[in-house]
C-alpha cells in the first residue's frame, strides 16, 4: 500500500505521516527532508543558491554524513530548500530514489507513506490513498514559531508568517512539480484540527480502502 501525503509547510503533514507509518506498518519518508539535505550542502558549501548546476551537483555528495536535526530543521534550511526545490535538475536527481522508496520498501513493511508537496501529482500519482493536508497560513505560522522557538532558534511570528507566505507561493507557482492537490486526494483542513482527530479521520479513509481491496498492492509510480 502506498499513502501520499502531500500540502504546504507546517500543515502537520509530517506528524500525521509518522503515526500513519506506525499504525499501517509502513516505511516512512520524509521528501521535504531531501531538499531541506540539498539546502544544508549549499549552506555550508557557499555555493550560490541560485546556480542550478553546481546545486545538483551536491546531490551527489550527499549522504555521507547525518546532518544534526537542529540545522535540518532550520528556518533557513527550510527557505533554501523551497527556492532550490523549483529547479528541474534537482527534483530530477531526487526522484528516482523516492520513486524506488515506494515500489521497495524495507523488508517486513507492508508499503510506504511519503510526505511532501508532489507525491500524488508526480512521485506516485498511483498512490493507494492521498491526502492533501492544509491549514490556515496563520495556524501553520503559529505551530512552526513554537517548533523554531523550542530548539532554541529566536525568530519572531511574524518573521515565520512571512516565510511561510513567501514559500506557500514560491512552491505552488513553480513551473516543475507545484504544489497542489492531486484530483483523487482527499483534502484534511487541520486549522481546526489537533493531530489526534486527524490521525482518526486519515485512518478511516484508509481502512474504508483497505477494506475495498487496495491493500498490499504494489507501489505503481
Ligand atoms: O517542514 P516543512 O513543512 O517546512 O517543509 P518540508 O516538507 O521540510 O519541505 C521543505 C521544502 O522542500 C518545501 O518548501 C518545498 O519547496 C520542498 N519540497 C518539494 O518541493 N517537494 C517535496 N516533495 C517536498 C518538499
Amino acid at each position: 500500500m502506498v499513502v501520499a501525503l502531500d500540502g504546504p509547510a507546517a500543515s502537520g503533514k509530517g506528524t500525521l505521516a509518522r503515526k500513519l507509518a506506525e499504525a499501517f506498518n509502513l516505511a516512512h519518508l520524509d521528501t521535504g527532508a531531501l531538499y531541506r539535505s540539498v539546502a544544508v550542502m549549499v549552506l555550508r558549501s557557499g555555493i550560490p543558491e541560485n546556480d542550478e548546476d553546481a546545486v545538483a551537483a551536491t546531490i551527489a555528495q550527499m549522504g555521507a554524513g547525518s546532518i544534526p536535526e537542529r540545522e535540518l530543521r532550520s528556518e533557513a534550511a527550510g527557505r533554501i530548500a523551497s527556492v532550490v526545490a523549483a529547479m528541474p535538475k534537482v527534483r530530477a536527481a531526487l526522484l528516482a530514489f523516492q520513486r524506488e522508496f515506494a515500489a521497495s520498501p524495507p523488508a517486513g513493511k507492508e508499503g510506504a507513506v511519503l510526505d511532501g508537496r508532489d507525491i500524488g501529482t508526480v512521485v506516485c500519482p498511483q498512490a493507494d490513498v492521498k491526502f492533501f493536508v492544509t491549514a490556515s497560513v496563520e495556524e501553520r505560522a503559529r505551530r512552526r514559531h513554537a517548533e523554531l522557538q523550542s530548539r532554541g532558534e529566536s525568530i519572531t511570528y511574524e518573521a515565520v508568517l512571512a516565510d511561510l507566505k513567501d514559500r506557500d507561493a514560491r512552491d505552488r507557482s513553480r513551473a516543475e512539480a507545484p504544489l497542489k492537490q492531486a484530483e483523487d486526494a482527499v483534502l484534511l483542513d487541520t486549522t481546526e484540527l489537533d493531530i489526534e482527530a486527524a490521525f482518526r479521520q486519515a485512518v478511516d479513509v484508509i481502512a474504508r480502502r483497505k477494506g475495498m481491496g487496495v491493500s498490499a498492492s504494489p507501489a505503481r509510480p
